[in-house]
């Protein structure tokens, strides 16, 4: 058979479209922080599904939720009232420094919800003049169009212009450069708290005052992507309660639910106002299974003391991860917040991320050098041992000199 002939083959026999770079495993099962392929190897998932099952895979509190909202009431449409929806909306509002929430179905959605909001709240309020978004180098915001461009990475907006109008980017801690893009026109400045898929990069407690005043002195909205850091990935509720600044929209999804496919916007009175019937929607978002799935989540994780063990895990991990940053010296930095930790290495990080999905250890590349740890928040110090273990024989085998 010849080349052309296998490849055209190959396409006819998986009709997925080949936007993924995928390992050549196939997941089938998963249980705790375990995942299962199809011949039957256990995997330690220190991926989580990039920081989606925060309680671990086939959670079976969350599984016996989602059962009996399928058996009682699947969807209805935002036509009518949605008690799970208010339910959950109401413990995040009371979790949060905001007042209304906007249910939708994925991170990107949530980032598009929050523009349209800051952008809607300035017209409004100062006139159409004050539309600009500042966002930063190195963030991910997902990959619609106005979160791609929000998204200061060439690599994803590379041949999809023209991408939105009115987006500036500034660098992570230099105040300056915000400052400089700052005008009568900046109605918003958006950024993720640590930045995750640009290599788990955390802004510090002081730029981020610095941002929060910038943003009262020109009657600017931050919004929080919190995204990856929400729903206890940090340890906190959301990230920006231990950095001491107050967002003023936050965009939720990931491990909001579980696994089942949901995002948020939670903003404050004064910005909920101006969304009005009308300007904005969404076909499934907050349906009754998603917002069962994600009552039963939040549920979980407030009541069984999860936050407080991310919290010690996370230094945990970090602890042992600096022991061996120490030993290794292709190994750089160790950084993060909670259970969102990376590993910087001074080269590409996907030889280690392979050479540990052999061995049975889950992880993912960040910004190019950098491992990240995003386990289940339910990870035990056992199981972290068990991963750094892993991760030590890779990193000797290797680049150690024989
Ligand atoms: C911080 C952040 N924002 C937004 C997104 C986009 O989320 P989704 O893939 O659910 O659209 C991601 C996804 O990785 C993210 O990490």
């Amino acid at each position: 058979m010849s080349n052309t002939t296998s490849q055209n083959q190959a396409h006819i026999s998986n009709p997925v479209m080949q936007t993924y770079g995928r390992w050549p495993v196939t997941m089938v099962k998963g249980e705790g922080v375990w995942l299962y392929d199809a011949e039957g190897k256990r995997y330690l998932d220190f991926t989580a599904g990039i920081a989606v099952t925060a309680l671990g895979h086939a959670h079976p509190e969350i599984a016996q939720a989602i059962a009996e909202q399928a058996r009682t009431l699947l969807h209805c449409s935002n036509l009518y009232h949605i008690p799970g929806q208010i339910e959950l909306a109401q413990k995040l509002t009371e979790l949060s420094c905001c007042d209304k929430v906007f249910f939708c179905n994925s991170g990107a959605e949530a980032i598009e919800g929050s523009i349209k909001m800051a952008r809607r709240y300035a017209y409004q309020t100062y006139g159409p003049h004050k539309h600009e978004i500042i966002a930063f180098e190195h963030s991910f915001h997902g990959r619609t169009l106005g979160a791609l461009t929000a998204t200061c990475q060439a690599k994803y907006q590379e041949g999809f212009g023209p991408l939105v109008p009115g987006f500036h980017y500034a660098k992570p801690g230099d105040l300056a450069s915000v400052q400089s893009l700052v005008s009568e026109k900046t109605c918003a400045i958006l950024l993720e708290p640590v930045q995750g898929e640009g290599g788990v990069r955390p802004f510090g407690q002081e730029f981020l005052a610095a941002i929060r005043q910038l943003c009262d002195e020109h009657g600017i909205l931050l919004i929080f992507d919190e995204v990856q850091t929400g729903v206890g990935r940090t340890g906190t509720f959301f990230a920006y309660e231990q950095l001491g600044v107050e967002p003023d929209i936050i965009a939720l999804a990931k491990g909001l639910a579980n696994g089942v496919p949901i995002g948020a916007v939670l903003a404050k009175q004064k910005i909920a106002a101006v969304m009005v019937p009308g300007t904005h929607a969404s076909t499934f978002g907050g349906n009754p299974l998603a917002t069962a799935a994600g009552l039963a989540t939040v549920n979980i994780l407030l009541q069984q003391g999860i936050l407080a063990h991310v919290r010690e895990t996370g230094q945990y991990l970090a602890g042992k991860l600096q022991t061996l940053a120490d030993k290794h010296p292709v190994a750089q930095e160790v950084r993060g917040m909670g259970l969102l930790v990376g590993l910087t290495l001074d080269r590409p990080a996907g030889e280690v991320v392979q050479a540990c999905l052999e061995k049975g250890l889950l992880l993912t590349v960040a910004g190019g050098n950098t491992v990240r740890f995003t386990p289940p928040l339910v990870v035990t110090k056992e199981q972290i041992d068990q991963a750094v273990e892993i991760l030590d024989q890779v990193l000797a085998k290797l680049y150690q000199p024989v």
